[in-house]
């Protein structure tokens, strides 16, 4: 989450009362003050460094505190409530389940997860012939790699390296933080896996130097491949490419030529192709997946967040020969597909279906896209990107004077959007991201980006307090 520490000391700020929000107390508010120091002194603070205010309840679009205080939500939690916080639907899924009495059967089997592993199936692209399910979206990406080495160990037994890119968030268990290729948060770790290969991460600006129009990202990507040859790495080793569909800190998505490039060198080479859709997955950018902005097909997707809308459940899908590699029993986790989170993820798809969200995405998206692209004009000394699509969107801050990234500065505008009734996904870095559940009404959308306006006003007037 960075250097920056919010303050709990509650401050006065402006009263605010418009139809979706309302700041009554000061903020935080002197009640939950307590609440959040119990948390400071009981959790470990890897879990802190949030926007200091205590969720009481959560409906559609709003958050809202015991005090009397309401926030238009941008965050859906973490890009996880597509359907809406406490979707009608979902709830009385689990209502229902709560009162037949059934809590969880470990891996017996149970009729939710038989009616939700269908529906799943019936949905998602053809490549998708079989889902395994699981709880954190770290367990998807650790069984995908799992299931990418069995399939090239069946090749031959030294083809087992994993292409994966510098950045990347695939989760926080060991083999996850070793995709990401950062020596400063895999250092813990005390080793990398020899045969896991991340490459730099194609970004946007790597272009500015650039005197090609337009930019060649396949030869580019070609280069990238053509390092790790020199290197010594044989390609006939490799088993897999992991991909975040877009690099989740700034939501930056990749040029489509490099995907699609790298798409024809996996196939001339037997390499399976993964995306981790876990943070983008149903409906977010406006398609059902992200990898479909790419028009490639992969081998494996990895989901989560979003998959159930509410209570823990990840899978990972692929076709039948892929899945079914593990031997019975090899490839299980205790809450796979529990009965809660099948029933409840039952309903998140249908409510994806009835309320027509992914479609809903694209539309409200190009309004958030527009709006905040006037925002890039207005402040253009503040603003060096808006990236994203549907309605997802990465805005990326900038010090008008270094033209460097300006992580202080996209972290006071995320506290003020909070004391003014909106709440943003604070990454701790120089990115603001942008992610409301996608049944957000158009007004409340717009109401959200002119309190966005407001506060990169206020703090760049501020300058660096
Ligand atoms: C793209 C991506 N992959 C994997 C994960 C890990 O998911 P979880 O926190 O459920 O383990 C995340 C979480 O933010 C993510 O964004």
């Amino acid at each position: 989450m960075g250097s920056y520490k919010f303050s709990l000391i509650p401050q006065k700020v402006p009263l605010v009362n418009t139809k979706f929000r309302k700041i009554k107390t000061e903020i935080p508010a002197l009640e939950s003050v307590s609440i959040l120091e119990d948390l400071e002194k009981y959790e470990s603070r890897s879990m802190h460094g949030q926007l200091p205010i205590v969720w009481d309840r959560a409906e559609d679009f709003q958050v809202f505190d015991k005090y009397g205080n309401c926030w238009i939500d941008f965050t859906s939690t973490i890009f996880l409530t597509n359907t809406g916080h406490a979707n009608p639907m979902i709830i009385s899924a689990l209502q229902e389940k709560i009162n037949q009495k059934l809590l969880h059967t470990y891996t017996f089997a149970h009729e939710s997860r038989a009616q939700f592993l269908k529906k799943l199936i019936e949905i998602t692209p053809d490549f998708c012939e079989k889902a395994f399910l699981l709880s954190a979206g770290t367990e998807a990406t650790e069984c995908a790699v799992k299931l990418m080495r069995m399939h090239g160990q069946a090749i031959k037994p030294s083809k087992i390296g994993i292409i994966s890119f510098q950045g990347s968030m695939h989760g926080r268990t060991m083999g996850a933080e070793m995709l990401k290729g950062d020596p400063g948060t895999s250092a813990w770790i005390g080793y990398m896996d020899p045969n896991m290969y991340p490459l730099p991460f194609p970004y946007p600006w790597l272009v500015k130097e650039s005197a090609v129009d337009p930019y060649d990202w396949a030869e580019h990507f070609r280069k990238d491949i053509e390092t790790l040859h020199k290197k010594g790495v044989n390609f006939d080793d490799i088993c897999g490419f992991m991909i975040e569909s877009y690099q989740g800190w700034g939501a930056i998505f990749y040029p489509k030529a490099y995907i699609q490039a790298l798409a024809i060198f996996a196939r001339g080479h037997g390499i399976l192709i993964t995306f981790d859709e876990i943070q983008g997955g149903f409906g977010r950018s406006g398609k059902l997946f992200v990898y479909q902005h790419y028009d490639v097909e992969p081998d494996l997707i990895c989901l989560g967040k979003a998959l159930s809308g509410s209570l823990p459940l990840s899978a990972v899908m692929g076709r039948r020969k892929i899945m079914d590699l593990p031997q019975v029993g090899s490839m299980s986790s205790t809450h796979s597909g529990n009965p809660l989170c099948c029933a409840a993820a039952l309903a998140n798809l249908k409510a994806i279906e009835a309320g027509n969200l992914i479609v809903e995405s694209e539309r409200k998206g190009k309004i958030l896209h527009h709006h905040l692209n006037q925002l890039k004009d207005k402040y253009s000394n503040y603003i060096s990107f808006i990236l994203g699509k549907g309605l997802l969107a990465g805005i990326i801050s900038t010090n008008p004077e270094t033209r460097k990234p300006d992580g202080f500065f996209a972290s006071r505008v995320c506290e003020k959007c909070m004391q003014k009734g909106l709440l943003v996904v604070h990454t701790g870095r120089e990115a603001i991201k942008i992610g409301p559940p996608l049944t957000i009404s158009d007004e409340a959308l717009i109401e959200g980006i002119e309190v966005l306006d407001k506060s990169f006003q206020e703090v760049m007037e501020e300058g660096r307090k």
